[in-house]
């Protein structure tokens, strides 16, 4: 963490040094108490779903998902996706390829700054008026850019290098983009106040996310996440679900992850059936921008297959 905010005073010429955060306490409930939140929403038709919601777990082959019975009980839910391969390893090019067109030569989970030329899924939806956010389990508070222990047991909690959009300049040089990157206190406000946006990209934490722990655990965590919002009318309006994962544990085989479309958007006589079809992380970016008309950035985006 030190090493990271000595990092931004020697890069600190472009960027204001108030962006980076120190994570002692006292500094934490300082910018806390200031931080810039907000909960936008839109009313965009798109083509096949108003609302897209990508969910991330980590680290787990494809074989292991599949043989766990929550994960199995999510697929019945919906469409299972058995030929969808992550990017590349590590974890953090993953997460900046699924929402920016590119790894932009991110190789590593290290503290990483893409530059400001480089645009992302957020320029295409705001350009057509698409409300987005990110909720991010455990961020202290919105627009936070470090990592985050947690703060009884010391353990590895939010972690920056598993948010995609905080790598972009182009997203952490504009304070309105920033307080759009929020946390799950956030994510149950929003719910509750009928005020989630179109574009939501959840992280759980590192407890949830299975990075830490195991894909039971994250399998666990996921249907009990996903059980209650599937019937909440204020999540489920025309929504388009996606839970994935990262990558696969195994560096060895094809990259392939477990992933399922599901959500009031996929028709019900599709509930528990599987689509064969090459699919990667860039499909993500392709079946947003397709759905709403966006555009795209002409990078992987460009050319990845969608999902519908
Ligand atoms: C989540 O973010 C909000 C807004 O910045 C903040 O008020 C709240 O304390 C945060 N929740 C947690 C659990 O840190
Ligand atoms: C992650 O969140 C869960 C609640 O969703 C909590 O029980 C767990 O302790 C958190 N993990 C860490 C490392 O704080
Ligand atoms: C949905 O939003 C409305 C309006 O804020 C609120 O009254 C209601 O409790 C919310 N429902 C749920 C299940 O969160």
């Amino acid at each position: 963490m030190w090493s990271m905010v000595c990092l931004s005073f020697w890069l600190g010429t472009a960027l204001a040094q108030t962006q980076y955060t120190s994570t002692g306490t006292a500094a934490i409930a300082k910018a806390r108490a200031t931080a810039l939140t907000e909960s936008p929403t839109s009313n965009i038709a798109g083509k096949t779903f108003d609302r897209f919601v990508t969910i991330w777990l980590e680290n787990t082959d494809y074989s292991m998902a599949a043989a766990d019975a929550n994960l199995q009980w999510i697929a019945s839910q919906g469409i299972l996706l058995n030929n969808y391969l992550a990017i590349t390893h590590p974890s953090q090019p993953n997460y900046v390829a699924a929402v920016g067109g590119s790894t932009h030569g991110v190789t590593g989970d290290s503290f990483t700054r893409i530059s400001s030329a480089s645009k992302t899924i957020v320029d295409l939806l705001e350009a057509k008026g698409v409300s987005w956010s990110e909720y991010e389990e455990d961020s202290p508070y919105s627009g936070f850019e470090g990592d985050y222990v947690n703060q009884k047991t010391g353990a590895n909690d939010y972690v920056r290098k598993h948010n995609p959009l905080m790598s972009y300049d182009s997203v952490t040089s504009n304070l309105d983009r920033l307080a759009k990157i929020k946390n799950f206190t956030m994510f149950y406000t929003d719910l509750n106040n009928n005020q989630l946006p179109q574009w939501i990209f959840i992280t759980p934490n590192m407890t949830n996310d299975g990075h830490d722990t195991s894909v039971t655990t994250a399998g666990k965590w996921a249907r009990s996440f996903l059980t209650p919002l599937l019937s909440n009318a204020n999540f489920t309006k025309k929504t388009l679900v996606l839970l994935t994962f990262d990558e696969s544990e195994n560096y060895a085989n094809n990259n392939q992850v477990f992933s399922v479309l599901l959500g009031d958007a996929v028709p019900a006589s599709s509930h528990g059936t599987t689509d064969t079809k090459a699919y990667n992380h860039y499909s993500q970016m392709a079946t947003v921008e397709n759905n709403w008309n966006l555009g795209n950035l002409g990078l992987s985006d460009a050319t990845a297959s969608t999902f519908f």
